[in-house]
């Protein structure tokens, strides 16, 4: 396996402070103490590749597998669900809102079913119908939008405004952040469950990027729960590269997608802000890997390649480790990041098959 480009960051700088600033440590904090009551709770497996292990000669790889978040199928059920309870408790019989690739909308429709609200999610011509008949089945309305995740929150932010629905976005601007921040306060329990987890220091975590969120909230958590601080290795669909653009010039960069990744919920054009100013400096360095090798993944995790059990990991599970397996193949980036037999490094497992029939697809694409 090869990556496709690796940038180390000239910026980096790690600071539990800085980071901190971006991501209150209040509001981990309260994210967790909500969520762990949730009925359902309980933490997510960290579970370890032995087999895959055994070949890289390190000293541990650890998988979080978040395709057991609350039967969601993805980490994605912290952070929508959570900020939709955040923002009910402001007012009573509210209308929430929200655009998104899939697991997003899905978080935000379990979250509003959970509080008996009305929801109403907007999806762009690229979403599949397995992702859509998901969200619809925690009672959401689903409105297709002919364009793409832009367009389709343009929509929801316009019909939003004029029926006054509470938007419950996970992508973060200027004038927009307090919602953002409490889905990547969300994200950081995976970061407190691991902490408890296992006694071994984590010397490197390869974190998948769309927006960053999931990354922000992950390194916001490593800031607030471990001793030391491992090296952030950013993952991204080679087509979707805006993290590494954005800190290979040090300012945030739109890019242009020409081909959608199959890694769909990754596909991203553009950083949201908090991560941007929490990454361009946390982050070691970025890795861009193609499509090529994501079936391939996928079936390894299930036919027990890479561990002894089974593991059901869908297309955005596999990055992290089609990276570290590339890096691994490179002697020079491999000591640049002192990828050796004393590292422990941790594999977000961030979804399941939440979407089943692409799933299925891509298990039988990469067992032939
Ligand atoms: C299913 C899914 N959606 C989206 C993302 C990207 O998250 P974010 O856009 O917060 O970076 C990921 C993580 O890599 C993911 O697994």
């Amino acid at each position: 396996m090869k990556y496709s480009k690796f940038l180390l960051n000239k910026n980096y700088e790690f600071s539990r402070s800085s980071v901190l600033k971006h991501l209150p440590s209040n509001l981990l904090i309260n994210s967790y103490k909500s969520i762990s009551k949730w009925k359902g709770y309980s933490p997510t497996p960290l579970l370890k590749l032995d087999k895959l292990n055994k070949k890289l000669k390190l000293n541990n790889i650890f998988y979080k597998d978040e395709s057991k978040r609350f039967h969601l199928k993805s980490f994605k059920a912290l952070g929508g669900a959570y900020a939709v309870e955040k923002i009910a408790k402001r007012g009573k019989q509210i209308i929430v809102s929200s655009a998104t690739a899939g697991n997003h909308g899905r978080s935000v429709a379990w979250g509003a079913k959970r509080l008996n609200l009305k929801c109403k999610i907007f999806v762009s011509k690229y979403v599949s119908q397995t992702r859509v008949n998901e969200i619809k089945k925690f009672g959401a309305e689903v409105i297709r939008v002919n364009g793409n995740y832009e367009a389709s929150l343009k929509k929801c932010q316009i019909l939003s405004k004029k029926n006054n629905w509470k938007i419950i976005q996970d992508v973060s601007t200027k004038n927009y952040k307090y919602v953002p921040q409490l889905t990547m306060a969300g994200y950081s329990i995976l970061i407190k469950e691991i902490s408890r987890q296992t006694k071994q220091y984590i010397t490197h975590i390869f974190l998948q990027a769309g927006v960053g969120g999931l990354a922000a909230g992950i390194v916001a958590g490593v800031a607030k729960y471990f001793k030391k601080i491992p090296k952030i290795i950013i993952v991204e669909p080679d087509r979707a590269d805006c993290v590494l653009q954005s800190i290979k010039k040090n300012r945030l960069k739109k890019i242009r997608i020409k081909k959608e990744s199959i890694m769909g919920g990754m596909s991203c054009n553009e950083m949201s802000l908090v991560p941007w100013q929490i990454l361009r400096k946390a982050t070691n360095c970025c890795v861009s890997v193609s499509d090529k090798n994501v079936a391939r993944t996928i079936a390894s995790l299930k036919d027990k390649k890479f561990s002894k059990s089974s593991i059901v990991g869908g297309e955005c599970a596999t990055p992290g480790i089609i990276a570290l397996i590339s890096i691994s193949n490179n002697i020079k980036i491999k000591k640049l990041i002192n990828l050796d037999k004393k590292s422990n490094v941790l594999i977000i497992g961030c979804e399941g098959n939440a979407d089943v029939k692409l799933y299925k697809q891509l298990l039988s694409k990469g067992r032939k």
